[in-house]
């Protein structure tokens, strides 16, 4: 798929907040810091549409992209970060929650998880939600190019067997690094194949 229009519609604090629209939506998540608005600043081509930064928690409202007019991009605020308050988290908590759990036109989650370390207990609870909730996912490893390849297959094996102590079948995963640009055409045409079916 190729991206012809990015255009930012705006940040919302709650789910009900959001555009009613009956695009699909593709939301990212994932660690504070894990490289979400990088990952979509990658994918749709643009530099600077999300704000990336080296100090975790930029990103904390629901922030909406229309690709194409044809879909939504949604950059999730992240979870996990050390520096805010247990008040903060448990409001992130609900919101989130609240967002996926309602979102009517939400087609796929991409959960994003640093290829560079063995799996966290925030992403396995938080692997662990979305299962128990049943919402659909995808697994999409970030910043590949921080590590050299057999670690990263090491990491990734590690990763994965720790999720098969909790679940039988894994999801679909991609594997990405938003400075070499790789795994763009694959999630690109995965969301593709979910328009296309849907
Ligand atoms: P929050 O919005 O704060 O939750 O962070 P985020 O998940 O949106 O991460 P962001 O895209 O802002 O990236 C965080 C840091 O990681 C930045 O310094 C990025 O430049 C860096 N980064 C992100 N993706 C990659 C990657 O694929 N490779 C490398 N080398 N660095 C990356
Ligand atoms: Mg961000």
């Amino acid at each position: 798929m190729k991206i012809s229009e990015v255009n930012f519609i705006g940040s919302f604090v709650k789910e009900s907040d959001c555009p009613k629209s009956d695009l699909y939506e593709f939301a990212f998540i994932g660690r504070s810091n894990v490289g979400k608005s990088s990952l979509i600043n990658m994918l749709t081509g643009r530099k600077k549409i999300a704000k990336v930064s080296s100090t975790p928690g930029k990103t904390q409202l629901l922030n909406f992209f229309e690709i194409n007019d044809a879909w939504y991009l949604v950059d999730l605020p992240g979870y996990g970060y050390a520096k805010s308050s247990k008040k903060n988290r448990e409001k992130w908590r609900i919101m989130i929650e609240r967002y996926l759990e309602t979102r009517e036109n939400l087609a796929c989650i991409f959960l994003l998880i640093d290829s560079r370390h063995e799996l966290q207990t925030i992403d396995l609870d938080f692997i662990n939600y979305l299962g128990a909730a049943r919402l659909p996912f995808v697994l999409v490893y970030t910043k590949s190019d921080k590590v050299k390849e057999p670690e990263l297959l090491s990491n990734i094996e590690s990763i994965e067997n720790s999720l098969r102590q909790h679940w039988e079948d894994l999801p679909q995963r991609f594997l990405t690094s938003s400075t070499k640009r790789i795994g763009q055409t694959e999630i690109l045409g995965f969301i593709e194949g979910v328009l296309t079916n849907a």
